[in-house]
């Protein structure tokens, strides 16, 4: 099977570039970042500290999460329930990036991962993808932009969506996070070393998906 490996911070485009290139391409689009919103969705909602790695550790074996795709997307089920919407929630993405720091989490998360690109040909969009999940991906790719890009467009993303906020506080709750990614101890959000680098600050939408197009067209000759 074919595996494209998309990483790079969060707002540098990677959810939309991976929807339109698996489209375009006809591969399932795999969003890893759901499923650490999940596991923050669940340690949110049941009021666990997430600062405190054991006591996250111990409550994995209360949450069954299952990834289902059709034509509308991904859908992630926590325990059976639909949390597509939920997860999207601002206050659960500092959730998502401090349980992601927790190797059982990381462990938990890895088979679910793997398996789905079992039987299809995956573009993956994520962190770690082209250094943990696929060291062995046919194409990485790391997607950044400047940091005022990426908060830019992530602030009008919420606003559309009707999300009160401000943009200092989308950028600086992006940067934090960033921060929190990219030195954790385990899988750092840092580029693999064959990665290919693309920066998005100054391509559109659709300058970038060519781009990305182009650069999986010479491997896939
Ligand atoms: O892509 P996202 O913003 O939805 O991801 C939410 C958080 O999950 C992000 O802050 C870091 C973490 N994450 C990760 O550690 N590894 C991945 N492959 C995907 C996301």
């Amino acid at each position: 099977m074919f595996k494209i490996a998309l990483d790079g911070p969060s707002g540098s485009g990677k959810s939309v570039m991976a929807r339109a290139v698996a489209e375009r391409l006809d591969f399932l689009y795999v969003d890893t970042g759901a499923l650490y919103r999940a596991i923050g969705l669940y340690m949110f909602r049941n009021g666990i500290d997430i600062n405190d790695a054991e006591a996250v550790s111990s409550n994995l074996s209360n949450i069954k999460l299952e990834l289902s795709h059709s034509e509308e997307g991904q859908v992630v089920l926590l325990n059976g329930e639909n949390v597509n919407k939920d997860i999207r929630l601002p206050e659960i993405s500092m959730y998502a990036s401090k349980v992601s720091a927790i190797p059982s989490v990381r462990d938990f998360l890895l088979n679910i991962q793997r398996e789905t690109a079992k039987k299809n040909n995956v573009i993956m969009d994520g962190r770690d993808i082209g250094t943990v999940i696929f060291p062995d991906a046919q194409v990485k790719i790391f997607l950044f932009a400047k940091d005022e890009v990426r908060a830019m467009r992530r602030y009008k993303e919420l606003v559309a969506k009707g999300i009160e906020t401000t943009y200092e506080e989308v950028l600086s709750d992006m940067q934090k996070r960033d921060e929190n990614d990219r030195t954790r101890a385990i899988a750092p959000a840092v580029p693999a070393e064959d990665a290919i680098m693309l920066d998005s600050s100054d391509l559109n939408i659709e300058e970038t998906i060519s781009t990305i197009i182009g650069i999986i067209d010479k491997k896939l000759k």
